[in-house]
Order: structure tokens, then sequence, then C-alpha cells
């Protein structure tokens, strides 16, 4: 009753003046978890709104993604804008109980822009120049680019930063890619300068005496994202590229929030493992961290999203918004199979299970003409509903029936910490050494054990904070500095488990070989090295504490120094550089331990580790006995817990429901969870 009363004082507040809504704590004030889809008004006769928002309400929607690409109509020709149309789109969806999240329109520029400032216009790496027509042609560097997007997403701001319908801001759409026009150029040698101090120093630490790198002034410094390069260069153009998107979105959300109130949070809405940025350093200046859930395929692989979702909550360590996922299918892959039914809402209750606090399907309804008119979307071009249209209502139908429940809720601090290190991937990426190495995959299936358990983990950068986790697992920590070999160690000291993968602390932090072998700064630590590494073109084998496992595609061979260093696995068979040799070593070091797993195991030998570290770590045991494509997800508040249940699986399962706890809703029949079945089971805190 209380609750509801909050909630309802929670509404009015809405309403409420600009000035007493600005004071009000709540960043957000759109429902949760929030449905809804992107909405192009500008593309429909306004005669036709009334009913495309009808049947969203009709589907339970809450929210409506507007302007990300209306530039051309939002400001027809430079310094006129025209915002009477989106006034009345805004108040449209406010009448029908629809909140907004306004687009900054700066992926698409009007022709005005280029035509009068061809500058602005994205050059790509081979010279050539983005035009018209598409999207994203512009350069990330350019200053004329950015005073026009500033000012449009202030004009905005200005207009709707205390529009109670509108809820929050989403700043450009999909940004990365670079160019590599004039100003980037000008712009890289400045950061070079910056970074170095001298072009002595740059030589140095790049060691540009190789094949006579030599540089005499930052400006001789390539412009490079593809090798074979430096490898200093190739990670500093990373970092680079990373500096100039933060800022393009810092001052976008500057302008934003110079007008709007506090009630409005500032996102962008950023792809499936992105590589153009540092994640963690663009979202510096956002409120919460949005990104766009695509299968495109048609093919689900839940473990690897779940572990998207929580790559995605880690960049701010809150909360998240899913602002696109397809209804049913996309347009953009070489087969663009549909979803099977049951999987666009087992994909809705995944990210809510994760932190999601939205999922936006993109999009309504396709233009008649544009790139896109094969995507999935709700309506058909008749206006009517589309098969997915009753799934996605019933999840609607679902979100509102959770709201009061899982609104305020969080996912708990997890017991287990990966860390994702944006600049290994670089380093390792740049220079694979094996084809079959991927870092990404690697990080996949270190998580997957995890997810099969039911065990939850939070994915971390690695200067997160890591004290308190029970094991911290670091699968490629390939570029590892001084600082965060510091803060490792710190955290091993004071009572945690550090596993590291293969490749692991082989770079500086100029992608240079540390003068010691792996783990570099941490192998006094580990009381081992590395002796060395071997790509492997068929499986070897190694046996120990972990049982018997495959180990495909790399394997490091370890080399015990100090006396109280277990070897936890070795190789075994054949008769080459591997035979006998420790694969996984462990030291005790303070309170806490530090193990090495040279090997990449196959998917059993990595269970079997997983198995052999939270034993290790005390993890605690999963809240739900494991099930074969069973997902276990957790949020609470301070008073209840909330499991969601999601069955992946296209048969039934039995599930075990802990005693204490009640059904809020699902499709659990008896003990069984029908195939791509949801449920959500609520565990009160007190005692
Ligand atoms: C991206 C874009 C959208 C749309 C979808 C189609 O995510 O942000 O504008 O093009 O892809 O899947």
């Amino acid at each position: 009753m209380i609750r509801a009363l909050l909630t309802a004082l929670a509404a009015a507040l809405l309403y409420l003046s600009a000035a007493e809504a600005a004071a009000a704590p709540d960043p957000y004030t759109a429902p949760i978890p929030a449905i809804g889809a992107s909405w192009y008004p500008e593309q429909w006769p306004e005669a036709r709104w009334d009913t495309d928002l009808a049947l969203m309400r009709r589907a339970n929607f809450t929210v409506v993604r507007v302007g990300e690409f209306a530039w051309s109509r939002l400001e027809p020709r430079d310094g006129r804008f025209d915002f009477a149309w989106l006034d009345r789109a805004i108040a449209a969806a406010a009448r029908h109980g629809i909140r907004v999240v306004i687009g900054t329109p700066t992926a698409a520029p009007p022709i005005w822009l280029t035509e009068a400032y061809p500058d602005v216009l994205r050059v790509n790496e081979d010279g050539s120049v983005e035009g018209h027509g598409e999207r994203r042609q512009f350069s990330f560097a350019s200053a004329t680019y950015r005073r026009y997007a500033t000012r449009i997403a202030g004009e905005l701001a200005r207009r709707y930063g205390r529009n109670p319908a509108v809820v929050g801001w989403q700043i450009d759409n999909e940004i990365g890619v670079p160019s590599f026009d004039r100003e980037a150029k000008a712009q890289w040698a400045l950061w070079l300068a910056a970074r170095y101090g001298t072009i002595d120093a740059l030589n140095r630490r790049w060691t540009t005496e190789y094949w006579s790198q030599r540089y005499d002034r930052f400006d001789q410094v390539p412009l490079k994202s593809r090798g074979p390069h430096n490898p200093a260069l190739m990670l500093d153009f990373r970092r680079f590229v990373s500096t100039v998107w933060a800022d393009y979105v810092g001052v976008q959300a500057a302008a934003i929030r110079a007008h709007a109130d506090r009630r409005q949070f500032v996102t962008t809405n950023s792809t499936s493992w992105n590589n153009n940025f540092d994640q963690y350093l663009v979202h510096r200046d956002l409120d919460i961290a949005a990104w766009d859930d695509y299968v495109p395929n048609g093919r689900p692989d839940w473990a690897a999203n779940a572990l998207h979702h929580d790559l995605v909550r880690g960049y701010k360590n809150r909360n998240f918004w899913v602002m696109e996922a397809q209804p049913g299918r996309v347009d953009w892959a070489s087969l663009n199979r549909s979803l099977e039914p049951g999987q666009v809402r087992e994909i809705a209750w995944q990210a809510v299970g994760h932190g999601g606090d939205a999922i936006v399907y993109w999009q309504w309804r396709s233009a008649f003409n544009g790139q896109e008119q094969y995507h999935g979307t709700l309506l058909g071009p008749d206006g009517e509903p589309m098969p997915i249209y009753e799934e996605i209502a019933r999840t609607g139908a679902e979100f509102a029936a959770a709201g009061r429940h899982l609104a305020g809720t969080i996912v708990p601090r997890a017991e287990i910490a990966l860390i994702y290190s944006q600049e290994s991937r670089w380093a390792i990426e740049n220079e694979r050494h094996s084809r079959d190495y991927d870092p990404v995959a690697a990080l996949k299936d270190w998580y997957r054990p995890f997810a099969a358990a039911g065990r939850a983990v939070d994915v971390l950068s690695p200067s997160a904070d890591l004290s308190g986790y029970r094991l911290v697992l670091a699968p490629n920590l390939n570029l590892l500095d001084e600082a965060t070999a510091a803060w490792l160690e710190t955290y091993v000291r004071s009572g945690g488990q550090l596993v590291l993968g293969p490749r692991s602390g082989m770079k500086d932090r100029d992608n240079g070989l540390w003068r010691q072998r792996q783990p570099g700064p941490l192998s006094g630590l580990l009381g081992a090295r590395v002796d060395y590494y071997y790509p492997l073109d068929e499986p070897e084998r190694i046996h120990g504490d972990v049982g018997v496992a495959t180990v495909n595609t790399w394997a490091e061979v370890l080399d015990p120094r100090a006396p109280d260093v277990k070897t936890v696995a070795r190789y075994t068979g054949g008769s080459g550089w591997l035979t006998g040799r420790p694969a996984i070593v462990s030291r005790p070091a303070g309170r806490g331990s530090i193990t090495y797993v040279g090997a990449m195991l196959d998917v059993d030998g990595q269970e079997q580790l997983t198995a052999w570290m939270t034993a290790r770590a005390g993890v605690s045991g999963p809240v739900i006995a494991p099930v074969a494509g069973l997902e276990v997800m957790e949020r609470q508040d301070a008073r209840t817990r909330y499991l969601i249940l999601i069955n992946h699986n296209d048969v039934p399962v039995v599930v075990t429901l802990p005693a204490k706890g009640r059904l809020v809703l699902g499709d659990l029949r008896g003990s069984e969870l029908p195939a791509h079945g949801v449920l959500l089971w609520a565990i009160s805190r007190s005692k």
C-alpha cells in the first residue's frame, strides 16, 4: 500500500513544475523496466501519430526514442530551428502515457552543413571522403562539426530539458568510426606531444631505431588504424580515438546538461564488443550506459549475451538501458534469420535480469523507403501489427506488472570479477600470433561456466575497485602497466584470489615487451615466469588438480622459481617443448593467492578449472541447482531478492526453487519451466 502510494507520488512528481522536478533526486522517471521502440514521427504524416501511439500503448509501451536522425527536419537551414513538429510529437506521446528519450541527431548531418563546410566530412584511411545519403559521414575531430553538433544538442535541451515527458538523452547514435582528415591528424600530433613531452621520449619508448622509424617531429607520426605498424603506434591510435570520442560525447553532454534538469539521464548507445574506443573513457561524462543488443543470425548465444550485459553494467557500475533490440530480426546480417517465438521476450527479460532498466525495439515501423526496408518491425508497411507484436505486447504487460517490484532494484555485487582490458584486447588483436586466438572468445570461454552454474560475475576495467571480490579473473591481461600490477598485488595481499590467463603481463604501457618474462611486473608475486609460449595447431593435454583437460590454440610453459609455488597442472604426452612442464601454477601471497593459467582449455577443461577456482576461493554455491540452459539472475533492494529465471532451451526444464519465496509472474507449470519460459521469484530479505 505504502509502496503504491510512493509510486503514485513519484508519478505525480513528474508533472510538478520544472524547478521542483529538477530538485527530485531520482534520475529515472521512466517506468522500470521500460519498454518501447524507436519512433520516427518525422517520417510519417501527423494524422497517423495517434494511431501509432495508441498501438504502442496497446503493446504496453512506456517509452519511445525519437530524433536521432532528424537533423534536417530540426534545423532545415543553418540556425533556423523547427521544433514545432517535435513539440507536437512529444506532446502526443505524453498524452498516451509514453515517455520520450531524445537522440541528438548528430549521426546524420543535413546537406546544407556538409555542403557549406566540406571539411566536416569524414575521410577514410585510404583518403576517400564520405558523402551525403549514408550516415556517420562526419569527422569526429572537426571543430566546425562540434560547433554545429553542440548547438543542436543544446537547442534541443533548451527546449525539452524540463519537459516532464522527456526522461533522457542519447548522444549521437552508435559512435565509433574515426576519421583521418587534416584536423584529426593535427590533433593526433598534439595528443602525442601531450603524452610524450618530447619527440625523443616517444622515440625511446616506441623503440623507433627499429626499421628507421625515428621521428623528428610529432606531426610526422602517421595516423594509422591498421598494421602492421609499430605496436605502440597501433595502441596509441586507439587511445587517441578514444579521447576524441570521449570529448565529442562530453561536449554534447555538457550542452545538454546546461539546460536539462537532473531527472533526465544522458547516455549514448554503444554496439556489441565495439572495439573502436575505450568504453570506460567514453562513458566518463555519461549518467548511464546503454547498448544495442542484436542477434544478427537469429541464434542467440545466451551466455555470451549475458556477458555483454554484465560488461555494459560495468561501464558505470549501475543499471543500464538496452537502447535497441530486434523485433524478430535485423537486415544487416548475411542471413537475417528471425528469432524463434518466445525468444524476443526471453532476450528482454535477460536484459532486465542483468540490470537493464529498459528495452527499446528498433524499430516501430519501417519507412517506405530508405536503407532498412527489410528490418524487423512491430508494424508492417500497412500500419498493422506484425507477428512479433503480440509477444512484445505480452512482455510489456509483464514489465508493467513487474515494475512495482523491480523499480529501484539493482544487481547485487558479485563475488567474482572478470577483468575486461580494452587495451589488452587491442594489443592482442594487433599481434594475434595465432589466427585462432580471439581475446573476446577467450573472455566468453572464461565466463560461460559461471553463467552455466548460475553464478553472477561482474565485468570490470583493470583499474576498478576489486576489494571484496573473492575471485578476480583476468583471462588475457596482455598489457599490464606498473600501476595495475601494484593494484592487483594489493588485492592479492589483502586476501583476494587472482587468476591470470594466457598472454598476461607481457606488455608495458607502451605495448612494448616487459624486460622480465610474463607476467612481467607480477612475476615476483607469482614466484614463477612464463618460459615461453606456443601457438598450437593441434590439441595438447594437461593433467593435475583440475583433472585431465584438452588444450587448444595456445600453451605457455610455466617455470616455478620460488619454493612455495605449486604446480596445479602439467602438460602430458608427446615429446615436445611442453611435455611434463607446468601449465598452471599457483602461489599463496599475503592473505590471498595468485594463479597463472598458461593453457587455453577446451569447454570441459574450463569447467573443471572453474570448479577448482571457485572451491578454492570459497565462492558461495549457486542459489538454484544448475540446469543446462537455465539462466539464473538476481536483482534486489533492501527488502527483497528477485530471482529471474529463463529457460533458454527448446524443451521444458524442471527447476527447484528456493522453498522461501513466491512467484511474482512467469510461466511456471508445477515445477516445470517451459521452453523459452521466464519467471520472476521474490524472496523476502527480512528474517
Ligand atoms: C543500428 C542503428 C539503428 C538501426 C539498427 C538496425 O543499431 O543504431 O539506427 O540502423 O542498427 O539494426
